[in-house]
């Protein structure tokens, strides 16, 4: 357990009445938001509503100190050492868009992805295959979790500029060796770009040791605020991206013809920034530092050998990815047979206040090819406890029961209207 009622810390888990408890398994998706992070963004509006860099008053000092503390903050966090190396972007999908577009990659480049890349990590690279001529190669991975390194370094050494990998899967929860990943593709002179949504909210990243020349991640999957996030780099790697916006904050001085774009990392973010945010992410990474990641993992790991063991005998449950939950911490992605991911979520949520997300997880290519149309996803986080997996088995099991032998629905339950008729990713 990170810490001893760390579940109170989350108003959006508190009992209230007329409401059951909520058994809250989506945080691969957003994480919720513990009271410091609520604090910090209230103090910022409530005492000191300046914007930083710009006036010289006393408001605007203090959201200046305080938005490059939580720069600092976030280069400890990610085991930097330079905090000039860490960019606020919005989410990882802008700190991923500012390295493929800032790299000003053309004809003769090449960008080598995984077959189970977030929509995040494909889309920019086959629109920029469009506009500028990118070749794009995708690496296929076994659904075991297994990596082959061999197989990758035989892509890499055929030429690419930039290899761009998830982590830890959304979809399946399984981490990439990218240490050795990272090593191999350097050897052949390409560059990489780790997508770490889902692995700084739960392990611990040292930048430093491992050597990826970029390190994208959201501040609302690690206990922030939505619309934010950060873009990492390798000392000096920021100087080869040109800006994804330009404008206000990020020049020393224009005139009617010229300007002078600042140093990283200002010259990245343009305009006025979302300070609230960055200064509610900041204290989400000190509530992370503070139960400690490593701890974080094991309780992940725990909660999720716990689930699997406890549906493993159900013969229409059917895990995705490695078998063991160990190589799969945070996430137990699951199919069962004869029903829909969506019914089996609303039923979950409907009869058992548990929110899991189904679907294809933004992943549609990989499921497109296996003519799959999503599974059910829990995801396990520090607020997470013994009876948020107790439920979830129940629902899944009471579930099971109920369909078994009636064909592909579960039992009917009214779907809420705002559900009715969305397009779900
Ligand atoms: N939001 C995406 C998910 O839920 C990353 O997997």
């Amino acid at each position: 357990m990170p810490r001893a009622g760390c579940r109170a810390d989350f108003p959006a888990l508190a009992r209230r009445p007329g409401r059951p408890m909520i058994h809250y398994l989506d945080s691969a998706c957003m994480s919720l938001v513990p009271r410091p992070v609520l604090r910090a963004m209230e103090e910022y509006y409530r005492d000191f509503p300046g914007c930083a860099g710009r006036s010289l008053h006393r408001f605007s000092e203090e959201v200046s100190h305080r938005f490059e503390a939580a720069r600092e903050g976030f280069a400890r966090f990610l085991g930097t050492r330079d905090a000039a190396s860490i960019v606020f972007v919005r989410n990882a999908t802008e700190a991923i868009n500012l390295v493929g577009r800032g790299l000003s990659l053309g004809r003769g480049d090449r960008v080598l992805v995984s077959d189970q890349e977030h929509n995040s990590n494909l889309v920019l690279w086959q629109r920029l295959g469009t506009e500028r001529g990118v070749g794009l190669d995708v690496l296929p991975l076994p659904e075991d979790g297994s990596f082959d390194l061999e197989a990758f370094e035989e892509r890499v050494a055929r030429g690419v500029t930039l290899v761009s990998l998830f982590h830890t899967s959304n979809l399946d929860g399984r981490s990439l060796p990218v240490a050795e990943i990272v090593e191999r593709a350097h050897a052949h002179g390409a560059r990489v770009l780790l997508d770490g949504c889902q692995a700084a909210p739960h392990v611990p990243i040292d930048l430093a040791r491992l050597g990826a020349d970029f390190y994208a991640l959201s501040g609302h999957k690690m206990l922030g605020p939505t619309g934010t996030g950060v873009l990492a780099a390798a000392p000096g790697a920021l100087d080869t991206l040109e800006p994804l916006l330009v404008g206000g904050e990020t020049v020393e001085w224009t005139t009617l013809t010229e300007h002078a774009l600042r140093p990283p990392p200002h010259r990245f973010e343009a305009g006025l920034q979302n300070y609230a945010g960055v200064l509610g992410s900041h204290a989400a990474v000190r509530y992370l530092e503070a139960a400690g990641r490593d701890t974080i993992a094991d309780h992940d790991r725990r909660l999720n050998a716990r689930a699997t063991a406890a549906l493993a005998g159900e013969d229409r449950f059917h895990p995705l990815g490695p078998a063991d939950p160990a190589d799969r911490p945070s996430i137990l992605a699951f199919a069962l047979d004869g029903v829909d991911s969506h019914d089996a979520a609303l039923f979950l949520d409907a009869g058992h206040s548990v929110l899991v997300r189904s679907g294809r997880h933004c992943v549609h290519s990989w499921y497109d090819r296996r003519g799959l149309t999503g599974n059910v996803r829990a995801s396990f986080y520090l607020y997470n406890d013994g009876t948020d997996v107790d439920a979830l088995v129940r629902g899944v099991r009471e579930l099971l029961r109920r369909t078994e032998g009636k064909g592909p629905r579960p039992p009917k339950v009214a779907p809420r209207p705002r559900a009715v008729g969305r397009r779900r990713r």
